[in-house]
């Protein structure tokens, strides 16, 4: 017996150890070679799903659900927030500048370009920190992230990227790698009471109910964003829908734009790239 403990110890010191030790070096190639596995995956789960349909969630998975958003469709919940955004975006700030001038293309037509790594800072930066990056440069107070005018915001530059592919790159630099990894890392690392990861629920159960909701599979899950939910009431924005998650996880949410979550929507948005934009969405 205390032969065995020994043995077994020294198992688990060869283990951490092993842990400890550098992870091997992340390639752009296996970066490339994951995503073709996480699509093939979607792709061999749900024949009859075209790829491009991945864009609609949990829709393109569930008929009833579907026809439920053919009808929510006539008067899309979001409209509301589409004019607010394309307002506020023209508006200038006080200035003279606008959001035009802080954006490629003058903002137009970039959604599916975001989140990018920027090699000059070192970090992944979504549309919506770019956003606030404009107005602070600006002289412009920052957006709160969750809902409000943010979600109106980008819900106008996602309209306006309709149907165009996500296009992630992820630029021959090891920092961008080790972004994507631990933005990898984030999404199969189960945590929080339930012991669950976001893979749990969204890969593994990908078109399963959960109390009233089918679950979104992993492959184009941010390409509606920002949504109307009718449980919330509200617009979110993916940092809404981040932070409601952790809370489905029992686990403590981060703050909005944590990089943990930037990383997290870096990853998921490059194993989505090819499936077009089809922002904002709604959802009942
Ligand atoms: C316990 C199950 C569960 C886990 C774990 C979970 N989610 Fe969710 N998630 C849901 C449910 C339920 C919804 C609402 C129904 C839907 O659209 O999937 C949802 C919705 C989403 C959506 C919006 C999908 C859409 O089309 O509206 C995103 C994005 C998302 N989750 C990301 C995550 C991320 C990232 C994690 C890990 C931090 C995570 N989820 C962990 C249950 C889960």
């Amino acid at each position: 017996m205390r032969k065995f403990r020994g043995a077994a110890a020294l198992i688990l010191v060869a283990g951490l150890l092993a842990g400890a030790a550098p992870a091997p070096a992340a390639s752009l190639a296996s970066a490339a070679a994951d995503q073709k596995a996480f699509q093939d995956n979607f792709r061999s789960r749900f024949p009859a799903v075209p790829f491009a349909d991945f864009a609609n969630g949990p829709y393109s998975v569930n008929a009833p659900m579907r026809k439920q958003w053919e009808e929510i469709m006539q008067f899309p919940p979001y409209d509301f927030a589409l004019d607010e955004g394309k307002t506020e975006f023209a508006k200038p700030f006080a200035n003279g500048k606008t959001y035009a001038d802080c954006f490629p293309n003058g903002g137009i037509g970039i959604r599916q370009d975001f989140p990018y790594f920027d090699g000059k800072t070192g970090e992944v930066v979504t549309l919506d920190l770019a956003i606030n990056r404009c107005r602070q440069a600006n002289g412009e107070k920052p957006l709160k992230y969750q809902t409000g005018m943010m979600a109106s915001l980008t819900a106008y530059m996602a309209e306006t990227s309709r149907g165009k592919p996500f296009d992630i790159k992820i630029p021959d630099d090891p920092r961008a790698l080790a972004a994507y990894e631990a933005g990898k890392k984030y999404f199969y690392t189960r945590r929080g009471q339930l012991n669950f990861a976001c893979a749990s629920c969204h890969v593994g159960a990908a078109g399963q109910r959960m109390r009233g909701d089918i679950l979104a599979p992993a492959l184009g899950i941010l390409a509606a964003f920002p949504i109307y939910r009718s449980d919330w009431g509200s617009m979110g924005t993916i940092d809404r829908r981040f932070t409601s998650c952790s809370a489905q996880m029992r686990s403590t949410p981060l703050p909005p734009q944590d990089p943990a979550y930037r990383n997290l929507e870096y990853f998921l948005s490059y194993m989505s790239n090819g499936v077009p934009i089809s922002g904002p969405g709604t959802r009942p």
